[in-house]
């Protein structure tokens, strides 16, 4: 059995194992992409070192490892309501800029996952997957022998899989196949269907380490040119990790998270696991507070626009679950205190404390002061039991008179399976943006 090790113990291991091989430890990049237009929030890992893969920019080394802060939002609506989503992970990677390439990523991230010097975890719980060609792509002949050959998994747990899984690229620019490292968490988590195995989308076999081996350039309409220089790029989940570790079904359950939510559960006086209901909230709560915190850490501001509005509807989503669990006063910059404490390992955060938290008070109050009357004009159209459809004009109101963000009043329609009128509220948002130009 594998030993139980915290995620900030993991974070710390990782970076020292790539360092010992040659590895430029660098901090996380702030999560505000800088020179990039194409992302709102820094996503990956890879997202803000593009210019080091594209060899438009020298990098430090070609060498390089770190923990990245990273925000995806995709999938907001469904964070809290399963517990596999968040908004803010860290990612742990490897990089080669035109250094080295497959054969020693893929040894070293064996060493690092087997190696009773580092994580230990045993070799029988782990399968990797390599990319089995299309027909612009050849197979990954070079990655399945080295898997097979050279670290000895028989061939019939190393999986093949196509480009949906098995291939990594964002629009054009640098981009190849991927060796996928997946552990298997054992029958308990299986779907129990016949043909649950690697790749099957139930909690038994999850995927942890991607080795991407970038070594085409894409012109993004088909066209695969092999890249002189290839490089590595690799991710893993933190959370994910600490997961496998310490033996818990999910990122709430990992233990730095866990003693957030805790701080929150003593504010709210509920227990975690006791009702379904208030265990939604304290999951978005949890993961909210997570990643505001990160991001006024960084710089983000709350706004009407952009990444500011992201943050926004974070934090106002927060609350209102805060009041789902009964909590009358502004609490969540309570809470930051121990987000920071988890944090250790980014002192920015400490440096920064007096401002996240009155930020995060400021955005809570002023929220605070409309969240009520407009939960009550909701509630009015929501006991309408003959409507399934507010009107774009409603939702309007719910926005601009009581700061209620779209997706906040759809979230809890959904609840009752009621929608908005979306293309009347964009028209009206339209409308209200041409009057602000005019006066101005
Ligand atoms: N870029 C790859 C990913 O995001 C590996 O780091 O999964």
């Amino acid at each position: 059995m594998h030993k139980n090790y915290g995620l900030n113990e993991l974070r710390e291991m990782f970076l020292k194992f790539f360092e010992t091989k040659g590895h430029l430890r660098l901090p996380s990049f702030s999560l505000i992409p800088q020179n990039d237009a194409s992302l709102l929030l820094i996503n990956s890992g890879m997202a803000p070192m593009k210019p080091w893969f594209t060899g438009e920019q020298e990098p430090p080394r070609h060498r390089v490892c770190t923990c990245q802060k990273c925000i995806r939002t995709g999938d907001i609506e469904n964070i809290g309501k399963t517990a596999r989503h968040g908004t803010y992970f860290e990612m742990l990677g490897n990089f080669s800029f035109g250094d080295y390439f497959k054969k020693d990523a893929i040894h070293w991230a064996w060493e690092f996952l087997t190696s009773p010097e580092w994580v230990g975890l045993d070799p029988n719980r782990l399968y990797p997957s390599v990319f089995e060609g299309n027909e612009t792509t050849p197979a990954d002949d070079e990655a399945f022998r080295i898997w097979n050959e050279e670290i000895g998994i028989p061939a019939d747990r190393i999986f093949k899989f196509g480009k949906a899984d098995n291939f990594w690229e964002h629009g054009s620019g640098p981009c190849g196949p991927c060796s996928e490292i997946h552990f298997d968490r054992g029958e308990k988590y299986s779907c129990g269907k016949p043909t649950c195995a690697v790749g099957c989308d139930c909690d038994r076999y999850i995927e942890v380490w991607n080795l991407v081996f970038t070594q085409f350039d894409s012109d993004g309409k088909g066209n695969y040119t092999p890249l002189d220089h290839p490089n590595i790029d690799t991710g893993m989940g933190l959370e994910r990790l600490a997961c496998v570790m310490q033996g818990v079904d999910n990122l709430f359950e990992v233990d730095t998270v866990q003693r957030i939510m805790k701080h929150i559960s003593s504010i709210a006086g509920v227990t975690y696991k006791q009702d379904e209901k208030t265990d939604v909230s304290l999951r978005v709560i949890t993961d909210h507070i997570r990643s505001t915190t990160m991001m006024i850490g960084d710089g983000v501001m709350p706004s009407n626009e952009g990444r500011g509005y992201v943050l926004r509807r974070l934090i106002r989503r927060a609350a209102r679950h805060g009041r789902l669990l009964g909590i009358e006063h502004p609490f969540l910059s309570e809470v930051v205190s121990t987000v920071i404490e988890e944090n250790k390992a980014y002192p920015e955060l400490a440096e920064k404390k007096d401002l996240i938290i009155r930020v995060v008070k400021e955005e809570e109050e002023s929220f605070g002061r409309t969240i009520d009357k407009g939960m009550q004009l909701l509630s009015e159209l929501m006991s309408d039991s003959d409507k399934k459809e507010i009107s774009g004009a409603d939702a309007f109101k719910l926005y601009d008179t009581y700061g209620f963000p779209l997706d906040l009043t759809k979230d809890i329609l959904e609840e009752k399976g009621m929608t908005v009128d979306e293309a009347s509220f964009e028209q009206l948002m339209k409308e209200q943006k041409q009057r602000a130009r005019d006066a101005r």
